[in-house]
């Protein structure tokens, strides 16, 4: 080790502003282990703070990068886990993952599932900590709901769609294209509606016969706020977890609404939650989720992997919306010996 490490570093503004730079390798806090990088992916979050309107959390690297999986390189102080140097682990970060080193609180750390690459493993944590998050711990699923699935065709819906099928809720999708709408589908979606050919409201309603849903993972906001409301069933839960298609809404009688169904409307970020928060969530997603990755029966969804290199054209392909799935980008190669 130089000391110093590859990464991407920007200045705000555009894709174009992106860059390799040269930075030094992360000193350990207590508690945290060093991992060395072989894969990392980017989310919407990175495109955000690259534009200069999502800061990191305070205290915590500005290198952006909200996952990286790697082999445990060191150990810090006051690590008190089982994890050992060598092992293969996905972490979940508040930063820093787009770069050949990253520090990872040891509590943020899981195993790779078996069978699995570090380039597939890559498109796991945050998608889909996030989905597992918003369906069990935020919106309480429960066995005998309907959920609509806002952008099914993306990192956090293909995933929910998945754990959806898998903990027997139907899944309702709703995306921009007839291929997204039929691959969501292929992962077990019932039904999806394509929002740039007509209103998805009346076609949730008559699905559901009337009733509505009884919960909406809602990552558009604004500009589906008059649909959201009214497609969602009585006491229903409406999850607010992203705002792509804005934050304000048109007048309305929008608190009527909210009063007569009885509605609960909830707000959630992952990011900036506490160490202990995300400590239980991922312990409960390693227990309760990671297995049916081995077993084959979840699947990360991948659409194009890239290496770090190409972190510019990896942003515009996200804020093209072309994607399906993940733009994971490989930061070493992975020796066979290593594999697997
Ligand atoms: N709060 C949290 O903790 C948290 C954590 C992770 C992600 N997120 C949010 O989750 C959302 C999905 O993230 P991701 O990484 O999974 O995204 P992604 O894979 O990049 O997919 C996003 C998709 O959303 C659709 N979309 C974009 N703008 C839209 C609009 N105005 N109206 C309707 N659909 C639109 C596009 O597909 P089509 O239009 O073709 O359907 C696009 O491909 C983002 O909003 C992100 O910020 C939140």
């Amino acid at each position: 080790m130089s000391g110093m490490m590859r990464a991407v570093i920007f200045e705000a503004g555009g894709p174009e502003n992106l860059a390799i730079g040269s930075v030094p390798i992360p000193q350990l806090r207590e508690k945290e282990v060093l991992l060395k990088v072989y894969a990392t992916a980017i989310n919407r979050a990175d495109t955000l703070q690259r534009k200069g309107v999502y800061p990191p959390p305070q205290g915590e690297s500005d290198i952006l990068g909200l996952e990286a999986v790697g082999v445990v390189d060191k150990l810090g102080a006051g690590c008190g886990s089982s994890w050992k140097v060598g092992d293969r682990v996905m972490a979940l970060l508040p930063g820093g993952g787009n770069a050949e080193y990253v520090a990872s609180r040891e509590e943020l750390l899981m195993p790779i599932p078996k069978n699995m690459k570090f380039t597939q493993a890559a498109a796991v944590p945050e998608v889909w900590l996030t989905a597992f998050q918003l369906l069990f711990t935020v919106g309480k699923v429960k066995k005998t709901d309907t959920v609509l699935i806002h952008a099914g065709g993306s990192g956090v819906g293909t995933a929910a769609v998945q754990l959806c099928r898998q903990f027997g809720a139907r899944a309702l999708v709703v995306a921009g294209s007839t291929e997204k709408i039929n691959f969501a589908k292929s992962l077990g979606a019932e039904e999806g509606f394509n929002y740039k050919e007509a209103a998805f409201e009346p076609k949730v309603l008559k699905h559901t016969e009337g009733k509505g849903v009884n919960l909406i993972l809602d990552c558009v906001g604004g500009s589906f706020f008059d649909q959201n409301i009214n497609s969602i069933a009585a006491e229903g839960t409406w999850v607010i977890y992203g705002l792509m298609g804005g934050s304000t809404i048109n007048t309305g009688d929008h608190l009527a609404k909210i009063l007569r169904k009885r509605i609960t409307i909830v707000g959630s970020t992952l990011r900036a939650r506490s160490v202990q928060y995300k400590e239980s969530l991922v312990a409960d997603f390693t227990q309760r989720a990671l297995p049916h990755f081995s077993s084959g029966e979840f699947r990360p969804i991948i659409d194009t992997v890239m290496t770090l290199d190409s972190i510019k054209e990896a942003h515009a392909l996200m804020e093209s919306n072309k994607t399906t799935g993940k733009i994971v980008l490989q930061v070493q190669e992975e020796s066979p010996k290593e594999e697997l």
